[in-house]
C-alpha cells in the first residue's frame, strides 16, 4: 500500500475526511487534494533546502496542478511559482500571487504571453531560445524595463525516466544547447544589453527521477560553463536553478528519495564545484511540481459495471479513467487503489479498472488485487494529485471532475464540477445551419 491507511467504520480516511462520504456529497469522479499533506511537503522543503542553506529558492511548478486555491497555499508557505504559458500565469495573477516570485518557463512563448510577463513585472523569465531572447529585448525596450533572465539550458545530461518526460538530454526540444561558442556570443550580447539581465541558468533533467547523480553530473557541466564565462567574459553567476523533477511513490514499486538527498546532493556539488573554482555560491533554486502535490491527491471513482472474461480476467469498470487521468495511456503509468467503502476486507480478487472511454488504451489499473467488489463500491485510487487534474480532457464529452481540498476533516469544493451546458459553453451553431 502506497500510503499508511486510515479507516474508520471500513471508510478509507483521507485528511480527516470519510472519502465514501466525499463520493457521495460531492459525486464521482472526484478529485480530494490534501492539502494537509501539501503542507507537510512545504514544511520539508523549508527544512531540507530554504532554512537549511543560505541564499536558496523553491518554486512550485504549478503544471502539476494549478488553481487559484493552490496558489494562496504556495503563497502562504513561502514558496514562489514556475509558470510555464499564458494561463498559468493569469491564475496566479488573479488569485493575487507575488508575481516577482514567479518564474516564467515554456520552450515557445509568444509575444502576447512575454508582453503580459514584463507588464506584470514577472520575477525571471527562463529563455529558452534566441527567438524568444529578441522579442523579449523588444517588449522590453516598449515597455522600457529592465527583465531578469535565465537561459535554460540543456547539461547534455539524461535520466532514467519515460522516454516523453526526460529533458536534459542534448536532443530535446527545451532549452539551449551547449555549444561552447555559441553561448558565449549569446552571453556577450545580452551582458551588453540595456534591458535584459541576465542572471543565470536553469537546467531540468526530467521527471520522476530517483537519483542525485544526474543532477551532481549537470551541475559538474553548469559551474564549469560559470567558470569559463566569468574568465572569458567576466560574467557573474548569481542563480542557479537545478529544477524539479524528484520521484514520487505511486506504488510499492517505487522507492522514494527523502528530498534532503537531492538538496543535500545539490547544495554540496555547487559549493564544491564553486569552491573548486574560486567562484562565489550562487543563489540555488529548485522548482518541484510532482513531489509537492503528486501524493497530496486521490480520485474517488463509482464502480459500475464488473465484467468477467471466464478464465481470462475480470473488468472493474468506473465512472471516470482517461479523461481524468491520460497518464497510464500516455506513459503506462502505474497507481494503486483501494475500495474506499471495504478497508478492512481482505483482497480477495484480481481486477483490472477500466475506464469508461471508447478506447481499449482507457486501462487505470491493470491486475488488482482488491476485496469482493461490486457496483456501487467507491474506488479511491491513489498519488492522482500531478498532472491529472492539469491534464484532464473532456474526451467523450465527459464533464471534468471537481476538485475538493481537504484539511483536517474539512472539505471545501476549490473547482466546480463541469455541468453539461459547461461543456457547451464556446459551440456555436453558424447561422445557415439553424434553419
Ligand atoms: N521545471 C520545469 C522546467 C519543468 O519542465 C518541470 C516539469 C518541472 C520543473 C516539474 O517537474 P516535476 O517536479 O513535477 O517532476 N506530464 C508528465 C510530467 C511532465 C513534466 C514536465 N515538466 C507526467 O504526468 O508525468
Amino acid at each position: 500500500m502506497v500510503m499508511e491507511l486510515k479507516e474508520r467504520n471500513n471508510h478509507f480516511i483521507f485528511s480527516g475526511c470519510d472519502t465514501v462520504k466525499l463520493a457521495q456529497e460531492y459525486g464521482t469522479p472526484l478529485y480530494v487534494i490534501s492539502e494537509d499533506i501539501i503542507q507537510e511537503r512545504c514544511k520539508e522543503i523549508r527544512e531540507a533546502f530554504l532554512d537549511k542553506y543560505s541564499n536558496t529558492k523553491a518554486a512550485y511548478a504549478s503544471k502539476a496542478f494549478l488553481t487559484l486555491a493552490m496558489c494562496k497555499i504556495i503563497d502562504r508557505e513561502g514558496l514562489g511559482l514556475d509558470v510555464v504559458s499564458g494561463g498559468e500565469l493569469y491564475t496566479a495573477i488573479k488569485a493575487g500571487f507575488p508575481t516577482e516570485k514567479i518564474m516564467f518557463h515554456g520552450n515557445n512563448k509568444s509575444w502576447e504571453e512575454l508582453e503580459m510577463a514584463v507588464k506584470n513585472d514577472v520575477g525571471r523569465i527562463i529563455v529558452d531560445n534566441l527567438y524568444e531572447l529578441e522579442i523579449l529585448g523588444e517588449i522590453a525596450k516598449q515597455h522600457q524595463k529592465k527583465v531578469k533572465v535565465l537561459f535554460r539550458v540543456t547539461p547534455g545530461i539524461q535520466g532514467q525516466t519515460h522516454e516523453y518526460i526526460i529533458t536534459g538530454q542534448k536532443d530535446s526540444k527545451f532549452g539551449m544547447p551547449l555549444e561552447t561558442q555559441k553561448i558565449y556570443e549569446v552571453v556577450e550580447e545580452v551582458m551588453a544589453s540595456e534591458y535584459i539581465e541576465l542572471t543565470g541558468f536553469h537546467f531540468h533533467l526530467g521527471s520522476q527521477l530517483f537519483e542525485n547523480d544526474i543532477y551532481i553530473g549537470a551541475i559538474h557541466v553548469m559551474i564549469q560553463l560559470a567558470q569559463e564565462l566569468k574568465e572569458k567574459l567576466g560574467f557573474i553567476l548569481t542563480e542557479l536553478n537545478t529544477g524539479g523533477g524528484f520521484g514520487i511513490r505511486y506504488t510499492d514499486h517505487d522507492k522514494p528519495k527523502p528530498l534532503h538527498f537531492f538538496t543535500g546532493a545539490i547544495m554540496e556539488t555547487v559549493k564544491e564545484q564553486c569552491d573548486k573554482y574560486h567562484l562565489d555560491m550562487p543563489t540555488v533554486i529548485i522548482e518541484p511540481g510532482r513531489w509537492i502535490v503528486g501524493e497530496a491527491g486521490i480520485t474517488l471513482y463509482t464502480m459500475g459495471a464488473i465484467k468477467e472474461i471466464p478464465n481470462i480476467r475480470i473488468y472493474a469498470s468506473i465512472d471516470g479513467g482517461l479523461p481524468d487521468n491520460p497518464r497510464p495511456a500516455l506513459y503506462r503509468a502505474k497507481y494503486d487503489a483501494i475500495v474506499a467503502n471495504k478497508t478492512n476486507e481482505a483482497p480477495s480478487m484480481t481486477a483490472t479498472i477500466a475506464g469508461k472511454c471508447c478506447e481499449s488504451g482507457d486501462i487505470l489499473i491493470w491486475d488488482l488485487k482488491i476485496p469482493k467488489i461490486e457496483a456501487g463500491d467507491t474506488l479511491a485510487v491513489l498519488s492522482t494529485g500531478a498532472y491529472n487534474f492539469s491534464m484532464a480532457s473532456n474526451y467523450n464529452k465527459l464533464p471534468k471532475p471537481a476538485v475538493v481540498l481537504v484539511k483536517e476533516g474539512k472539505a471545501e469544493v476549490i473547482v466546480e464540477r463541469e455541468s453539461y451546458e459547461n461543456l457547451l459553453d464556446r459551440e456555436i451553431v453558424p447561422e445557415y445551419l439553424k434553419k
